[in-house]
This record gives C-alpha cells, structure tokens and sequence, in this order.
C-alpha cells in the first residue's frame, strides 16, 4: 500500500481523486490548497485532512506519493520545495513553464533521490498504445510526415475563471497548457526534433498569450512535422487527433482526445490489426481515461524499479519543443534545438502587448 497527498484542489484534482479511489494499494491521505474554500470543500468530500501549505502537509501526513496540480507556473517552485521530503513527486503537465526550472526540479529531485513522474496521461490511450507498438515494430518503415490537430473550444468564461489562465508567467496559450498533450505524442512516436518554425496567434480570446497555433517541425530522421492547434473552434470542442504517416503505413487516431482510431492502414497487415476499433474509447470529457493507467505505472514503476516512461528528462522534452515553437514565432526564424530561449515570454514577467 502506498500513500498519497494532493496539492491543488481545482478542477483536475477531481480525476485524481477518482482515479486514486478505483487503485486498492493507494490510499489518499491529505490534501492541500491555498484557497481555504477549495480545500475544504475537497477534504470534507474526502474525508482526509485539509492543509493550506504544502511542506507543512508532508511533514505531518509523510505520503509515499505527492502530485501536484498548482498552475502551471508554480509546479517545478512546489517540487523543488517538497523533494526533499518525500519518495515521489508526480507533476501534472506541463512540468515546468521554463527550461530552467524543469532542470532545477529534475536535478533536486535527483540528488534527493526522489523519482519524478510528468502526468502525459495521453500517451495510455489503447489506440497511442498499440500505434506506439507498431512503430517501435518498424511497421511504418521510413517515417514521411507526422501531424497534431487541437481543434479545442475554450471560451472566455474558462480562461476568467482563475487569473493564471491564459497569462504567459502562469500557464502560456494553447501550444502549453492543451498541444502538450499532442506536441509530446509527435515527438514520442516521430523522434527528436531538429527545427521548428512557427505562428501563433490570439484571436478569439482575451489572453496575453495565443489561442491559435500552427508550426512545422523537421525531425532528425528526415521526417516532417506539422502542429495545428487552437482553443478558438466554436461551438464546441471538435478533435484532437494525431496522423503518421510512413513508406509502409498511414494511421490516424481522432476523436476529441486522441481516443479513436479513424485511419488503421498498413502494407502488411497483422491479425491484430482487424481488432482494432476494439481499443476506442469515448471519454466524457478531453482529460480522457489515461489518469488511471498512468498511476498503476507509477505504482507498478516504484514496485518493479523500472524505469518510467514518464520520468522527469521525458516531460522535459515537449516543454523544449513548445518553448522553441515560441522563440521561432517572437523572432520569425527556423529554431534549432538545443538552444537557450531569448524572446520567450513562457513563465517569466511579460512586458509586451499581446500577440
Ligand atoms: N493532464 C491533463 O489533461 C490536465 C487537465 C487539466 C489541467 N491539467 C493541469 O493541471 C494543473 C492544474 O489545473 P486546474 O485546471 O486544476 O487548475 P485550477 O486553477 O482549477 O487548480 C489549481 C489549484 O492549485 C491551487 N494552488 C496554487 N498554488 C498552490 C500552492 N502553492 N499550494 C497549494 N495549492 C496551490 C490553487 O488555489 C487552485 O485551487 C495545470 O498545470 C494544468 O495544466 C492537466
């Protein structure tokens, strides 16, 4: 049995509190919030205690496990800051805003020898599972083209609800807080990155940073990338969706959340490819169904000593590839990583006008 303790009670704490009641060796044991209501609210429902300040909560309860699910901006200061007290920290995405505050909490967590989990719950989903086998399998061949799609709708009233939404210090647009998801997808299954170029804009939304998105991407292997990603399609939510292409196959998972298979298609078929609309699911809402397999990886991880597949250097990876997609559309240039950014506004003080 494992314990586990929550800082933030908003909105995604829910599916973790859910999640964390259907797995029988993980017991909640307290949880925090800075907003005395919220925190409340959640441990009277969850009959655990309520804590206002993080460190304080772990020196008293002594969890196994901490998530966090704080704005975007403060996840790496709230890791860093409980590192050193506990065995686990899982991070919600992304894990950092900045490239140097993803190392400080990949680095503090190393020399204190606590493991460091990056929530990509997407990367679970049955059809990401079996198109991840067939590319590991060498079933595409040489790869030609990989493509993201986030045609989300988030109104207004989502981005009023809480000051850090939308804000560049905070949470960044639609490339950071919804594309992560996608962005790490492409990357998981194309490759290293080489290059991006990239436009962003705010069209729809009264945020500091963009609501719309789209960049090409140039793989290390040769292979194509393209990111279409926006938070302004009206009336409602209309797909998520990733597309690979290569010389011996097409595949494309939709939905609205990366969870139906639309396209299956390959040379050389195998027996199981005709099982294939077996693994769609339909979540009731884009969070998807991933958060509980990606805790019973976390549990069977710390169990087995396995390497995670979600570990702090893999979560990294997306946050290099966004803040690069930045650079490239504050400078108008082709950006190469690995680089350090110049013109980022991600995670800092933003002076400029908005885009
Ligand atoms: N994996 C997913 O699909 C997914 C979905 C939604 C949100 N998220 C991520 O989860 C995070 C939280 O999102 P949300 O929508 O729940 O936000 P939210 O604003 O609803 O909740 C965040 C909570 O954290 C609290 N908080 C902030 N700093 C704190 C601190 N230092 N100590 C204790 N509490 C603190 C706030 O008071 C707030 O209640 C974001 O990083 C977001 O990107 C991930």
């Amino acid at each position: 049995m494992k314990t586990i303790a929550l800082v933030g009670c908003g909105r995604i704490s829910e599916r973790h509190l859910k999640v964390i009641e259907q797995i029988p060796n993980l017991k909640l044991v307290a949880v925090c919030d800075v907003q005395v209501d919220r925190v409340n609210k959640v441990s009277t429902e969850w009959k655990v205690p309520a804590f206002t300040d993080a460190l304080t909560m772990v020196k008293a309860t002594k969890p196994d496990i901490v998530s966090i699910l704080t704005d975007s901006g403060s996840h790496p200061e709230v890791g860093i800051e409980l590192a050193p007290h506990v065995p686990v920290v899982v991070v919600e995405k992304p894990m950092s805003l900045t490239l140097e505050k993803a190392d400080q909490l990949i680095e503090t967590c190393e020399r204190c020898g606590t493991k460091l989990f990056v929530v990509k719950q997407n990367r679970f989903n049955p059809p990401i599972q079996a198109l991840k086998k067939a590319v590991d399998a060498g079933r595409f061949g040489k790869m030609v083209l990989g493509t993201v799609r986030i045609r989300w709708a988030r109104h207004q009233a989502y981005y009023d609800q809480d000051p850090w939404r939308g804000t560049w210090k905070s949470d960044g647009g639609v490339f950071t807080n919804q594309a992560s998801h996608h962005i790490d997808l492409l990357q998981w299954l194309m490759g290293p990155v080489e290059s991006v170029k990239s436009y962003v804009a705010t069209r729809l939304a009264a945020i500091e940073a963009e609501d719309t998105g789209v960049a090409v991407l140039k793989f290390h292997s040769g292979a194509l990338g393209v990111v279409e990603a926006t938070t302004a399609t009206r009336p409602k939510d209309l797909e998520g969706s990733i597309s690979i292409l290569g010389e011996k196959a097409s595949v494309v998972i939709g939905g609205f959340s990366v969870n139906r298979p639309v396209t299956w298609n390959f040379q050389e078929s195998e027996p199981a490819d005709e099982e294939i609309n077996k693994l769609i699911t339909d979540p009731p809402n884009v969070y998807g169904f991933g958060h509980l397999p990606f805790y019973l990886d976390v549990l069977d991880c710390l169990e087995s000593g396995r390497n995670s597949m979600l570990a702090g250097l893999e979560g990294r990876k997306s946050l290099e590839i966004i803040n690069a997609l930045y650079e490239s559309a504050f400078t108008g240039r082709e950006v190469f990583l690995h680089y350090v950014p110049q013109s980022v506004p991600l995670g800092r003080d933003f002076e400029r006008k908005s885009l």
